[in-house]
């Protein structure tokens, strides 16, 4: 089974380091490569997805990914930026179904900003379609560079598309999803305004029909942020498109206690995929040691039951973040009164000896 490591920029490299450790702990066939992606990259070979990255991505069976992105890269051209790598891994590799977990492990009810009552027992599913929507279509304006150079403009404009197939794909794997848990549906869009979120809506209610075990409902985005915080636990499987997914999973990370606990799953037709935090590089955090390591450790899990058909390897991993939470170990951002505070190595440490 070969993994392609591809730490990237920030707090990333710290974090897939404490993966890889775990990862080396459970005595499986694991042939781990590593290659530079985002900023990173660009350093080295003067762009954030190179060739050989692109290549080694490709022939894995899987993608363990940490973060890309700084500021010091804000005024690069924008096909230069770090955040291009993990957009042409998503593009390139097909991978449109982003899985995103919120579950809220009841040792960290009390580090959530949101009531405990409203969180305990916290288990939804947020699929995001992830390499279509308006991050892929056409942009112009002021950052648009033509030959490094930019045309001055006071105009700047993106567009949101979504074709038939495109969410027709997204919507079966919802249904799916949806078949193996509760069998509810909540399809998140705009379409009292947006064209594009219309046609998602009659897209989804027309897959519904292959589904009758399925309950499907729909809810307009604004409202949907509201819900997440009012009545979380209302939700069960969540489908929306790439944007919309972008802000409700980092809305609903909070309800998990830190955004340093979300995993995430990126899946294309051939179940290959690219596992990352959902969190991002946090450069501000960087090298500090601080970083909350489960969410990529989470991450591991999710690709060992994925992609590499390992489901038990995964359940131990999941078992032994249970047991260092219920240690009370904690990294600064799931800290709460009376627990024992420790190091993003600490942490990675802490779960290998409880494997
Ligand atoms: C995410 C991130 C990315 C996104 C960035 C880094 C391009 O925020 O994975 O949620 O917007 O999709
Ligand atoms: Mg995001």
């Amino acid at each position: 089974m070969k993994i392609a490591v591809l730490p990237g920029d920030g707090i990333g490299t710290e974090i897939v380091a404490e993966a890889v450790k775990v990862l080396s702990a459970l005595g499986l066939q694991l042939e781990l490569e590593h290659a530079l992606v985002g900023g990173a990259a660009y350093e080295a070979h003067g762009h954030p997805l190179p060739e050989s990255t692109l290549t080694l991505a490709q022939s894995a069976d899987a993608i363990l990914f940490g973060a890309v992105g700084d500021w010091k890269y804000d005024a690069l051209e924008r096909s230069l930026r770090p955040e291009q790598a993990i957009l042409g891994l998503r593009k390139h590799l097909g991978l449109f179904a982003n899985f995103r977990p919120a579950i809220c492990h009841e040792q960290l009810v009390g580090a959530s900003s949101l009531k405990p009552e409203l969180i305990a027992g916290l288990d939804i599913l947020i699929i995001r379609e992830l390499t279509g929507d308006i991050y892929f279509g056409q942009p112009r304006g002021r950052r648009v560079a033509t030959d490094g150079h930019f045309p001055g403009s006071d105009e700047g404009f993106d567009t949101m598309r979504y074709s038939r197939p495109e969410i027709e794909r997204i919507a079966h794997v919802a249904f799916q999803a949806a078949q193996k848990r509760s069998g509810r549906v909540t399809s998140v869009d705009k379409a009292n305004v947006l064209e594009t979120s219309q046609l998602w809506r009659d897209v989804m209610i027309d897959v519904a029909r292959h589904y009758p075990d399925v309950a499907l409902d729909h809810m307009y985005v604004d409202n949907a942020a509201m819900q997440l915080v009012r009545a979380p636990k209302k939700f069960d499987v969540v489908v929306t498109g790439n944007l919309f997914g972008d802000i409700l999973s980092d809305e609903a990370s909070m309800l998990t206690g830190s955004i340093g606990m979300l995993p995430s799953a990126s899946l294309n037709a051939n179940g290959q995929g690219l596992y990352e935090p959902s969190h991002g590089s946090a450069p501000d955090i960087a090298g500090k040691g601080i970083a909350n390591p489960l969410a990529t450790i989470l991450s591991a899990a999710m690709m060992l039951r994925f992609s590499l058909n390992q489901a038990q390897a995964a359940e131990r991993i999941e078992a032994a973040v249970k047991k260092v939470l219920t240690q009370g170990l904690r990294t600064p951002d799931i800290y709460s009164d009376g627990c024992t505070r420790v190091s993003t190595a600490q942490m990675g440490d802490a779960v290998v000896h409880a494997l």
